[in-house]
């Protein structure tokens, strides 16, 4: 990262409502391509340090987070060779309940926080061995989680199958609604004086050799001294962006569930519980307000979006292996989305390759836990034209010369291969 880059000239910003053919203008010092929760927290962030910004997106409120499931995971989703990320993951997670509270006080809107642990729970042998080494490994690193016998197991959650042979508990590892999120980050950022633009961006305007703005579909051509991406896996194709400024972030495709516990049933879950089923993962998330989240398989095909049969059975399949109660309650959506993935699973920050142009995408699996920290370094970088130490190893720059993958992208045989890496 250089010298913090100039602002866009103080114009007062212009109506966002424009028809096609009056060509609107509006200029800010910060454009966000994207209003899903990494987008509105870099927008609330960058205008409480006083940048004038503007958020353009048909659906602001809409993306990824619509279909996650909100789990704030950071150590039980750690992985082998993923340290640093880990440590991001772990920074955001504790800055959740003050970014939470901050939220609620702004807003009056409850995004749904539930300190309530994970649980973490193998099925036969061999997901049980892959347990303990994944446990060893935690306590390597100095986590805190507890090795449970599957007797210790249905203890704290008795409606666990009886087959269970271990787990991991993670008491840290809590959860919060990331639809009540983006809906609060969306009051907050108008709040703050964001103005939103609800179209979608026909391409950035490049001038210069700098990126100054967008002309969006419905006609307004927006000035900004800083642009940023943060539209998800879509950042990888923003049309008006060289090829060579794009970040190389591709669509992972996760189908999710949701079932209600209806009222006046019996306790359901207290915690967070997952599993690996045959080497495959499951994980279901309960609700306060008694929505139940089944998630989630992990494809890589490209931008569909299907939900399909083979998806939903065998995440039925596996969450009934462990949790046989759950086929008695109501489905009441199927649903699947894109996450961003990027090379190596981490998040591109801040300046890319091109002046004016930064980056906030490739959250892939960690989007709603970064979300908080996402926004501090981002309104950094955008204040200070660096990002903080802390976030240089990811850096949107670390893949400057990284292709952008093409899609679509041959299917695998299999239905749905979920979430090989993790667990
Ligand atoms: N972090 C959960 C998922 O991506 O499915």
């Amino acid at each position: 990262m250089g010298t913090p880059e100039p602002t866009a000239p103080s114009e007062p910003a212009a109506s966002t409502a424009a028809p096609q053919s009056s060509r609107a203008a509006a200029s800010y010092d910060v454009l966000v391509v994207g209003g899903g929760v990494i987008g509105l927290v870099t927008a609330w962030r960058a205008a409480q340090r006083g940048l004038r910004t503007a958020v353009a997106d048909p659906d602001p409120g809409g993306g990824a987070a619509r279909v996650a499931a909100g789990m704030l995971a950071a150590v039980t989703e750690s992985q082998y060779g993923e340290q640093t990320l880990l440590d991001l993951n772990l920074a955001s997670a504790r800055r959740y309940p003050d970014f939470v509270a901050e939220l609620t006080e702004a807003t009056g809107l409850d995004v749904g926080f539930r300190a309530c642990g994970t649980l973490t729970v193998a099925l036969d042998a061999d997901d049980r061995a892959h347990l303990r080494d994944l446990h060893a490994f935690q306590t390597s690193l100095g986590l805190p989680s507890e090795w449970l016998s599957g007797r210790d197991c249905r203890r704290l959650e008795p409606l666990l199958a009886p087959g269970v042979r271990g787990g991991l508990r993670v008491d840290g590892d809590h959860q919060v609604d990331p639809r009540r999120l983006a809906t609060a980050l969306l009051r907050a950022a108008e709040l703050a004086g964001v103005v939103l633009h609800r179209s979608a961006v026909a391409r950035v305007e490049i001038s210069g050799g700098r990126a100054v703005g967008a002309l969006l579909d419905d006609g307004t051509a927006v000035t900004a001294g800083r642009t940023v991406l943060a539209a998800g896996s879509d950042s990888g194709r923003i049309a008006g962006v060289p090829e060579a400024a794009l970040p190389p972030v591709r669509p992972v495709k996760g189908q999710i569930l949701r079932l209600r516990i209806p009222p006046g049933h019996a306790p359901f879950l207290s915690r967070t519980v997952r599993a690996v089923v045959r080497g495959s993962h499951v994980y279901l998330v309960p609700r306060e307000n008694g929505e139940l989240v089944l998630g989630a398989t992990s494809e890589e095909l490209g931008w569909d979006t299907t939900v399909t049969a083979g998806g939903v059975y065998e995440l039925l399949r596996d969450a009934h292996e462990l949790v046989p109660g759950i086929t008695e309650l109501p489905l009441t959506e199927t649903l699947a989305g894109l996450r961003p993935g990027s090379p190596d699973n981490a998040p591109l920050l801040g300046r890319g390759a091109l002046d004016g142009l930064l980056v906030a995408t490739g959250h892939h699996r960690n989007g709603v836990l970064l979300t908080p920290i996402t926004g501090d370094i981002m309104a950094e970088a955008l204040v200070t034209g660096e990002l903080p130490a802390y976030a240089r190893p990811f850096a949107a720059s670390r893949f400057a010369a990284v292709p952008v993958p093409v899609f679509p992208v041959p299917a695998p045989p299999a239905a749905a291969a979920r979430e090989e890496q993790t667990v």
